[in-house]
């Protein structure tokens, strides 16, 4: 049995493992206080965390502010994680005490955040079907009409006019051979009038694109001979141009073309001035100049006066009075007998116009190149 001895005083342990009781018991005393102590700061910690989390939850306004929310408070490195960090540091009978409070706050919180994000989510969805609401009682906007391209509408007042004359529409391929450009027309390889046209060739020998709708005048020919003709051939043309006001390198032409046994230079300018009239306007002064083309003999050009300026002279006319309207003549025999006509029996006549330029006129446009830049204003205009 273990006890105390007096010694000179002293109080000397007679018995070790009863001193190490007393200590021991007196350390639990101390660390029981201790937990105590963080128990109470933990739940205090729990609780304002609730309050705090809540006044911010109140404030979020967006679906974004609510996440943001989620991740200070609720998230893996939230406030709430970083409180519970401390749990270790109680004893096995508080943890439990303080696990159940934090779940509790947990649950409260998640449940508020559910309800927050609820009612923004329908804010969010009120705001947007009010901004795109729409309102049947309101007139309606104008829808804006495209319009047609300017030289498609004098292409189709072209047509207008020589189909009522008896002429057909003839399609013929914008990709020629040489033979068609330029040798069936009376220009053999070499011929100096060829250079008229700065042509345009393909990799492929002997293939170009047109410069011309006339090498169609020998499609025409050749599918109708012998019988008489009266076609416009309308369609793209390129030639390798410096491109300025009045010329493009890519633009339209509309060739015609009339074979028959009688035909002659008078129904030639018979039709051209009733063109004239009708697409100018009754009365429009015409003329005709003595010209050169190698598929037709004699051949002319003809002139109309200036639309915009009466024949008085202005910067579009170039101070003549006159514009350009096109090239034509009567048929040359090299290119009948090509076509498969005899010449000694058919005679015909042709000509080949240039219907933007004719827009150009007709609309007072001073340049060409704004055919193709694709601004509707231009459109307006007319
Ligand atoms: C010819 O091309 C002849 N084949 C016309 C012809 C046909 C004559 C039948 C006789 C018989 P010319 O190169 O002048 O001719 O062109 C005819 C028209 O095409 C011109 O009056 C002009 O209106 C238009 N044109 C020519 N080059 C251009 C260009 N670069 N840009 C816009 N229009 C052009």
């Amino acid at each position: 049995m273990g006890g105390t001895t007096e010694h000179a005083g002293n109080f000397v342990p007679v018995d070790e493992r009863l001193v190490s009781f007393f200590v021991s018991l007196k350390q639990e005393k101390g660390r029981n206080h201790m937990s105590k102590i963080v128990q109470q700061d933990i739940l205090q910690q729990l609780e304002q965390l609730q309050r705090d989390a809540q006044t911010a939850l109140a404030q979020a306004n967006t679906t974004e502010a609510t996440r943001e929310w989620y991740s200070e408070y609720l998230s893996r490195k939230g406030r709430l994680t970083s409180i519970l960090r401390n749990l270790g540091s109680l004893s096995a009978e508080e943890r439990p005490l303080v696990g159940k409070v934090a779940n509790e706050v947990k649950a409260v919180l998640e449940n508020a955040l559910q309800e927050r994000q609820a009612a923004i989510g329908q804010a969010e969805l009120e705001a947007v079907r009010r901004a795109e609401s729409v309102d049947v009682t309101l007139p309606g906007r104008p829808q804006k009409l495209g319009k047609l391209h300017i030289t498609t509408r004098a292409l189709r007042d072209i047509y207008a006019i020589f189909t009522a004359m008896g002429f057909q529409i003839y399609d013929s391929p914008e990709v020629e051979t040489d033979e068609y450009n330029f040798q069936l027309l009376n220009m053999p390889p070499g011929h100096p009038a060829r250079d008229m046209w700065d042509t345009f060739y393909t990799t492929m020998p002997g293939l170009i694109l047109r410069t011309h709708t006339s090498p169609g005048q020998i499609h025409a020919m050749r599918e109708y001979a012998p019988e008489p003709i009266r076609v416009i051939l309308p369609g793209k043309c390129y030639r390798y141009e410096a491109v300025d006001a009045s010329h493009e390198s890519m633009f339209y032409q509309v060739e015609g073309l009339a074979i028959g046994k009688h035909i002659t230079f008078s129904d030639l300018k018979g039709v051209l001035i009733n063109f004239a009239n009708q697409m100018y306007g009754e009365g429009r002064k015409t003329r005709f100049r003595k010209s050169y083309f190698p598929f037709t003999e004699p051949s002319v050009e003809m002139d109309i006066e200036c639309v915009l300026c009466g024949g008085k002279g202005c910067p579009v006319c170039k101070y003549s009075g006159w514009l350009e309207m096109l090239g034509a003549g009567m048929v040359h025999p090299r290119v009948l007998q090509n076509g498969g006509y005899d010449p000694t029996e058919f005679s015909g006549f042709a000509f080949g116009m240039g219907p933007d330029r004719i827009a150009l006129q007709k609309y007072g446009i001073d340049d060409i190149r704004y055919f193709f830049t694709n601004d509707a204003r231009l459109f307006e205009r007319v």
